[in-house]
């Protein structure tokens, strides 16, 4: 009986179909189709009763936007390096979606979030991956076991949700994760794009309605049945992924959306044998420590969200055997990098054709600025010459097609994370008039390309050597 409430929709381009097909007869779109729980109350009425002008249709009593706020209390975990990404707390009501690939932490980062707030409201933690147990002995090594979080392993989403109806329900509700909810309405297995987009609707309605703070936690997978957290998107109020490398212990949560709070924000977090410790001063984190200047390692002074954040770019360029040499990118945009080589070798006559280059961003952070053009080119032109990048400076700027080199924003912040850590030089782009971000640093301004070969290059060795050798003058 509750088959005949479903109905297979073309999600490219809406078009309702009676049963599945692999290609929409409408549109012509393959494997577009899916399955959807159908609406069981008519929107606005039954046609029929609204013949009369829609007679005792409930209506909706429309407001100025200028009005009386409750002040939105928001729920602080204390963990301000999740504070911060969240945009500084968790809004009642609201879908917070932690999305991450299998084993990175995300369960981790939720119970302590959990544990974190039990101690001011009601948290429940409904766990569809693991058994109680297992929850228990996470807790027992995160140190937070006692702490009173209400746990339980279920994935029927109508009980839950029945659960979550009762006289003392939870003010916060973790789930972990959407892709083992299913409802029962629903012939799909759990984890498709039917079963999660219903489940996660259901989940997000309930929150709206009693005004509890719902966390789903996703798996990001690869295309395939599974759905991952980016059929969500766009239904939660905020989407914080957590990303890492596996072979490193630190650890990322972005926010790429936030209804209530500015996105691009990060918090770092480093994995221990205890759970996942806050990372304060993440700049620390991704300069390598090391005494003798090196080839191709450049120290980029970059901004993540509202913080100066330091980070190591490393090149390595090395004859190719190949007739198609290699391009190889790990924390940074390989589609930069390319273009970043062709205006190296358009603009300043340097030749990467006949060479394999790699860019490594240390730490395993992931880069995504344009700022990071000026160091990544002098860390190719450093490895390509041999010639060290000076150890005390950092270096910003966006390049442009031309060659030139583009101010960029917070420039001021960036100098001033420098000087914090010891550096006492910048390659920057060149400052205007109101040039007073400097402080303590002494800021070599780059306009052009070519002024950066300068100082790397074979052409000008007097201008790398004052530059160089400044510190020992
Ligand atoms: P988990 O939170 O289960 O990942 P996810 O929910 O994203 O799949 O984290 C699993 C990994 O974290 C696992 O490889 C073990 C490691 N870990 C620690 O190193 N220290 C700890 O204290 C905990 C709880 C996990
Ligand atoms: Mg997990």
């Amino acid at each position: 009986m509750a088959r005949k409430n479903t109905r297979y929709v073309c999600q490219s381009c809406g078009a309702v179909h009676p049963r599945w097909s692999g290609r929409c007869d409408a549109c012509g779109e393959w494997n577009s189709i899916v399955e959807e729980i159908a609406d069981s109350a008519p929107i606005g009425g039954k046609a029929g009763k609204g013949g009369k002008g829609g007679g005792n249709a409930r209506r909706l009593a429309l407001v100025a936007l200028d009005g009386e706020t409750g002040q939105v209390a928001r729920r602080r975990t204390g963990i301000a390096e999740f504070d911060r990404v969240s945009g500084g707390g968790l809004v009642p009501g609201s879908a917070l979606l932690v999305g991450g690939d299998p084993g990175i932490g995300k369960s981790t980062l939720l119970l302590q979030v959990a544990a974190a707030l039990g101690a001011e409201t009601r948290v429940a933690y409904v766990t569809g991956e693991e058994s109680v147990d297992q929850v228990r002995m996470r807790a027992e090594r995160l140190g937070v076991a006692k702490a009173p979080v209400g746990l339980a392993a279920a994935t029927d989403l109508t009980t839950i949700l029945s659960t979550l109806n009762g006289p003392d329900a939870p003010e916060i509700v973790v789930i972990d994760s959407i892709q083992t909810m299913y409802i029962d309405a629903l012939d799909s297995a759990p984890g498709t794009v039917a079963q999660v987009r219903a489940c996660a609707q259901e989940l997000i309605r309930a929150a709206k309605r009693r005004g509890f703070a719902v966390l789903l936690v996703g798996h990001v997978t690869k295309e395939g049945t599974i759905a991952g957290p980016r059929v969500l998107e766009h239904m939660v109020d905020t989407v914080l992924y957590f990303e890492g490398e596996r072979g490193h212990q630190f650890r990322i949560l972005r926010a790429v959306k936030n209804r209530f709070g500015p996105t691009d924000e990060i918090g770092v977090f480093e994995m221990t044998g205890k759970g996942l410790a806050e990372v304060p001063n993440p700049s620390r984190l991704f300069l390598s420590e090391r005494d003798e200047p090196v080839s191709g390692a450049v120290v980029f002074a970059g901004l993540e969200g509202s913080r100066p954040v330091l980070v190591e770019i490393q090149a390595l360029v090395a004859p190719s055997p190949l007739g198609t040499p290699r391009r190889a990118v790990i924390g940074w945009d390989g589609g930069r990098l390319a273009m970043v080589l062709a205006v190296l070798e358009a603009r300043a006559g340097i030749h990467f054709s006949s060479n394999d280059v790699y860019l490594n961003v240390a730490g395993g952070l992931r880069i995504s600025e344009p700022a990071a053009d000026l160091a990544v080119a002098a860390a190719l032109i450093s490895s390509l010459t041999g010639r060290p990048a000076p150890q005390d400076s950092v270096v910003f700027g966006e390049i442009g097609l031309s060659g030139e080199v583009r101010p960029v924003a917070q420039t001021e912040a960036r100098l001033k994370e420098a000087a914090k850590l010891g550096f006492s030089r910048a390659l920057a782009p060149r400052l205007g008039r109101n040039a007073g971000g400097a402080g303590a640093l002494q800021v070599r301004g780059i306009g052009d390309i070519a002024d950066l070969v300068m100082i790397f290059g074979d052409k000008a060795p007097a201008a790398r050597a004052a530059l160089l050798g400044g510190a020992e003058a």
